[in-house]
């Protein structure tokens, strides 16, 4: 047995160990439970020899960037880049309604967008390194493997993994010359969250509901547009604020909002709309092999859908999605 002192301890030894006295490394954050946890712990070990880079993709919450830039770099003291990319990913986006497609353009784009801002730090240690800074080259890259993510890599048969083409950093390795650093790989998700806990994070954050990588492309179910990726941000955090406001995020394992594709007929005032429509989506789950829809209270779901439908220009209706998985995924695309 271990305690989770011991482990960060042990690990921040490790990690400087393996970096040695100059050797720098790079990661991406999400603003994830995983990659803030292991960007903490690699900044406890070697400060700013570590370089987090997030990448804004454009299909990302609302302020999201902002608050990863205020959480990560500002009260955590991470060396933080945020590169947004916005414009690239939606322009390779548009006109794409196609849910695997779209994942494969989000995750290569990424990969690319990812290894040229590699290349550029790596360039700017070796300029730093000859000018004599104790800073030495970008050998490594981080990543926020957990346990469960090496089994399923090793046996490779959960549904997910042959169901839908997850996209995390998992293909960033292949062309790039840097070697991998995993300080979460032996982690369980609870443990990770009780590790971030131990590292100051905050709770919120540590608490945190799962974000797919795809972000709100595979939740937006036609064509990805500014003005759709717009709407459902504006929806997404309603739902999510009224969620928090009537004390219930931490009994749901997943909540969002889907944005479809289709104009149904409403009224208002004296006139008739014709807009599209928003469905809700909260679940309860271990593991997210299997899911059972989760039962709200009826006022909270009555206040979520007024607000959406009067604040959220775009929207006259919303439905709460009440399938279980299977037969049902998790994710609507
Ligand atoms: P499904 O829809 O497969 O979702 O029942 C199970 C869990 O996986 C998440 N998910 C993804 N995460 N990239 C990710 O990083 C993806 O492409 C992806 N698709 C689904 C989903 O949000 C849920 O937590």
């Amino acid at each position: 047995t271990w305690t989770m002192e011991e482990f960060i301890g042990k690990e921040i030894t490790r990690i400087r160990e393996i970096c040695g006295p100059k050797g720098r490394v790079i990661g991406a954050v999400s603003g994830g439970v995983d990659s803030t946890v292991a960007a903490k712990l690699m900044h406890e070990a070697i400060g700013d020899r570590f370089h987090a880079i997030m990448v804004d993709n454009g299909v990302l919450r609302m302020n999201e960037s902002k608050q990863v830039h205020e959480m990560l770099s500002r009260d955590l003291g991470v060396n933080l880049t945020i590169i947004d990319a916005s414009e690239r990913f939606l322009g390779l986006l548009a006109g794409v309604e196609d849910p695997e497609q779209k994942r494969k353009i989000i995750g290569n784009t990424f990969i690319h967008v990812f290894e040229e801002q590699a290349a550029r730090l790596e360039k700017e240690a070796e300029v730093e390194e000859e000018k004599g800074s104790e800073k030495g080259k970008v050998e490594w890259l981080l990543q926020g493997t957990l346990y469960p993510d090496v089994i399923e890599s090793i046996s490779f048969k959960g549904p997910s993994a042959t169901i839908k083409t997850h996209h995390n950093v998992g293909g960033l390795l292949k062309d790039m010359k840097l070697k991998l650093i995993e300080p979460l790989r032996e982690l369980f998700k609870d443990e990770v969250r009780a590790l971030g806990r131990l590292l100051s994070i905050p709770a919120p954050l540590v608490q945190r509901h799962p974000f797919p990588g795809p972000g709100l492309a595979i939740r937006i179910l036609g064509p990805v547009t500014r003005e759709q990726v717009k709407i459902l941000q504006q929806a997404d955090q309603i739902y999510l604020e009224e969620i928090r406001k009537a004390e219930l995020y931490d009994n749901i394992s997943q909540a969002f909002a889907v944005l479809l594709p289709v104009r149904a007929v409403g009224v208002m005032g004296d006139k008739r709309t014709y807009e599209q429509v928003i469905a809700l989506r909260a679940v309860q789950s271990e593991d997210f092999m299997t899911a059972d829809w989760y039962v709200f209270p009826p006022e909270v779901l009555r206040r979520i859908s007024s607000r959406i439908t009067n604040e959220v220009d775009g929207i006259n209706r919303v439905t709460y999605d009440i399938s279980s998985k299977p037969p049902a995924t998790v994710e609507w695309l």
